[in-house]
């Protein structure tokens, strides 16, 4: 991590003792996407598609200008396919809501994986109930990686939709979702990928992932809370029908009818988080203006030194220790319990979590109520490992 990049996030100016280690649920925010939200409610303010006035007109612009940011960003084909949503959970339902249900029948099968994150769980389940088909789940081993042997024997005729978290934001583990989009398409199967966890760190091309749906969330990518992307295969969005009504995704409304209108208002219904979508842009700008390469590089060796001192310790496990792994650490030590853990941190500034992270089926197959989780990020460094440490040997000798 370069001292530079940490100097651009304001909360660690504001809290210098601050070691933030819960990335995982969000990231913190660099000056420019503060900037930026501030400066369009200082001097940009005005609702979109809407007003003629020139007002108006500059804010439809800055908001049209982050979806080509992301179009961009992503290697979307069409701007078109970029639709803004709230958050990845949001792009999940629609998926599952708008282009799965429609398609599924009673004995067809959507599959999932063993380590999802309830959002890309919960809103399969559903509509598996909802049309008497069965959810089908990828086991894990105890390292957290996932059966491709299984997976293969799982998928079939009947299988409506594949969809993968690219990387667990419990386990940390990297699934190998390249070859399991390849596996699905040749039995010509869709896939959705949610890259809530990887997207920050690494390169997401989606003409070359050439999955049919990928998820993400601005609040996880140094951008705002409340905005988030959907991209879909422009031929599959045309055929799906809206997931919400109201105004901005019409065409023509009359009470006998109402004609939608294309791509991609018909699926952004209601005044959106125009502030939300203007600083998204600016993170991906952040982002295009910091060397990647280098910084995930960086991430790696902070990610082999976190590992191994946290290893050091008697009495820690680590939840997931697959092979391909992100620096995302699940923990459980000695048997102190994790919301004891994570509050002692806290009273040393140390932010981790401590719960289930939204992925109960998980603890089930670990056989926990909770772990530990410290997840790290571009602004990151040794220090911060070695007061997580120190700290945690001092939990250990209060609690003995
Ligand atoms: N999905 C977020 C997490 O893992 C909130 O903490």
């Amino acid at each position: 991590m370069s001292i530079e990049i940490k100097s651009r996030f304001p909360i660690f100016t504001e809290y210098p003792d601050l070691v933030y280690l819960d990335s995982a649920a969000t990231t913190q925010k660099p000056d420019t996407v503060i900037a930026a939200i501030t400066d369009f409610y200082q001097r940009g303010n005005a609702n979109i598609h809407r007003g003629v006035y020139p007002l108006a007109a500059k804010a439809t612009a800055r908001f049209e200008a982050s979806r080509d940011k992301v179009q961009r960003f992503i290697n979307a084909k069409k701007r078109e396919e970029v639709l803004f949503t709230p958050g990845t959970t949001a792009g999940t339902n629609l998926v599952a809501q708008s282009f799965v249900l429609p398609r599924l029948q009673k004995g067809d099968n959507v599959i999932i994986t063993a380590m999802e994150h309830h959002a890309n769980l919960i809103p399969w389940q559903v509509v598996c109930q909802q049309a008497e088909a069965e959810l089908r789940v990828i086991p894990m081993s105890t390292k957290g990686e996932l059966d491709l042997k299984a997976y293969s024997s799982l998928l079939s005729p009947k299988t409506r939709m594949v969809a993968l978290g690219h990387i667990s934001n419990t386990l940390g583990t990297i699934n190998p979702v390249e070859d399991m989009v390849l596996e699905a398409k040749q039995q010509g199967v869709p896939v959705l990928i949610d890259v809530a966890q990887s997207i920050a760190h690494y390169p997401i091309d989606v003409q070359a992932l050439d999955a049919d749906f990928i998820v993400f969330s601005g609040h996880k990518l140094f951008g705002p809370t409340g905005i988030g992307v959907l991209h879909g295969k422009e031929e599959w969005l045309h055929q799906m029908k809206p997931y919400q009504y109201g105004g901005d995704m019409i065409r023509d409304v009359s009470f006998s009818n109402t004609t939608f209108a294309g791509l991609p208002n018909k699926f952004e219904a209601g005044t959106p988080n125009i502030a939300g979508a203007i600083g998204l842009g600016a993170a991906i700008d952040f982002l295009n203006a910091i060397d990647r390469a280098s910084a995930l590089s960086d991430l790696k060796h902070l990610q082999a030194y976190a590992e191994s001192s946290l290893l050091a310790l008697p009495g820690l496990s680590l939840i997931g220790t697959a092979k391909e792994r992100t620096a995302i650490f699940s923990f459980a030590l000695d048997d102190i319990h994790p919301h004891d853990i994570a509050t002692f941190l806290g009273e040393e500034k140390i932010a981790t979590r401590a719960g289930h992270h939204c992925t109960q089926p998980i603890m089930d197959f670990f056989g926990l109520p909770a772990t530990t989780r410290a997840s790290f990020s571009i602004y990151n460094t040794t220090d911060d490992v070695d007061r997580l440490v120190q700290t945690l040997a001092e939990i250990q000798a209060f609690f003995s």
